[in-house]
């Protein structure tokens, strides 16, 4: 069994990954339903929240059903992630998330993200004094290191164990190589193996197949998946990743009318959050990967796309199960 903290979860846990503009409440559900054992928001400005900037309050919003949730902060001053830590422990998430990976210039120019890769003291100054400020558990997200010469993730994961963080997820690229190259999954594997540590270590980067989830567990011996991309527009993969560890097997491609119920449930649970106008824009983006690879599409994708009102998407998933019902996906 692997905890975080108090929080129990199955061997080699399956987490949906922070992701902005992704991981927003209804995508965090619907992935949760589909099997993801962990779900993150979001990153959310410590500077945004405390100004009460109402985007970044916005990402505050948590589902009971999600849980358990964790929402990932990131910054870099002392006094304002402290401060954020006392507003976010008002949504009553289950883990404390901090961002020590973001590689955008604007994040990274001002020293957060993987800026702080440039400044491990801080980073562990950082942890320590926000692991002191909250009993909730405290989790990092970070890169390899800053560079491919600057690679001591086997350290500086010890270090902020050894100042109370919780787990701890390693996406296996540099901040150089923001997505560039393939993940390197060795390092994360010898922070695993360094047997000094003693908290979950979560492998991240390119696990885009349940074959992929497998080799991360079997071969690299972490502890736990953190998904990202391969989740986008497919929430069944962690239902596909658990039933191929199950049986060794592929699950069968997922069928227009489980696609088409997710889409329209997507659609509902964003109009309840966020209200009719926002709802219906930002699902939006969504549907492209819902309904990928479908032929002659696109006068139905238009409609899903285009309208305004929620009645007209929710008539265009109608008009897409009655036309494409049998329509055989690939995965
Ligand atoms: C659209 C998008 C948004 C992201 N936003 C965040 C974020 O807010 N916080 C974070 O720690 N990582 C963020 N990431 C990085 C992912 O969490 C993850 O580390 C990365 O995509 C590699 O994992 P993957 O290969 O499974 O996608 C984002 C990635 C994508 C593609």
């Amino acid at each position: 069994m692997v905890k975080i903290g108090d929080i129990e979860l199955p061997d080699f846990p399956l987490l949906l990954a922070p992701m902005e503009d992704v991981s927003d409440p209804p995508f965090r559900a619907l992935c949760k339903e589909q099997g993801a054992d962990v779900v993150y928001t979001e990153f959310i400005s410590s500077e945004g929240l405390i100004r009460d900037a109402a985007k970044s309050v916005m990402k505050l919003d948590i589902y009971e059903k999600e849980r358990p949730v964790g929402i990932q902060i990131f910054g870099a001053n002392m006094e304002s992630m402290l401060k954020t830590i006392d507003i976010v422990e008002k949504s009553k998430p289950d883990i404390i998330d901090i961002n020590f990976g973001c590689p955008v210039k604007k994040v990274v120019s001002k020293g957060a993200g993987a800026g702080i890769l440039k400044d491990i003291c801080l980073m562990e100054q950082l942890t320590a004094e926000m692991v002191k400020r909250t009993n909730l558990p405290v989790t990092v997200k970070t890169r390899l290191g800053w560079d491919h010469n600057s690679i001591k993730i086997v350290e500086v994961a010890e270090r902020l164990q050894d100042v109370g963080c919780a787990a701890i997820s390693i996406h296996g690229r540099t901040r150089a190589q923001m997505y560039k190259g393939d993940a390197d999954w060795k390092p994360i594997a010898e922070v695993k193996n360094n047997p000094r540590m003693h908290i979950p270590v979560f492998g991240n980067g390119d696990v885009n197949s349940p074959e992929r989830a497998a080799e991360m567990r079997d071969s690299y011996g972490l502890d736990g998946a953190m998904i990202g991309r391969a989740s986008i527009g497919n929430p069944w993969f962690f239902k596909q990743v658990k039933h191929f560890f199950e049986t060794g097997e592929h699950l069968a491609p997922i069928s227009m009318p489980e696609r088409v119920d997710a889409a329209r449930r997507h659609l509902k649970m964003a109009i309840d959050w966020k209200g009719e106008t926002l709802g219906v824009f930002e699902t939006r983006r969504h549907y492209t990967n819902y309904f990928r690879g479908i032929p002659h599409f696109k006068e139905y994708r238009m409609k899903m796309v285009t309208s305004d009102d929620s009645k007209d998407v929710f008539a265009a998933f109608d008009e897409v199960l009655e036309k494409f019902a049998d329509h055989q996906f690939t995965s």
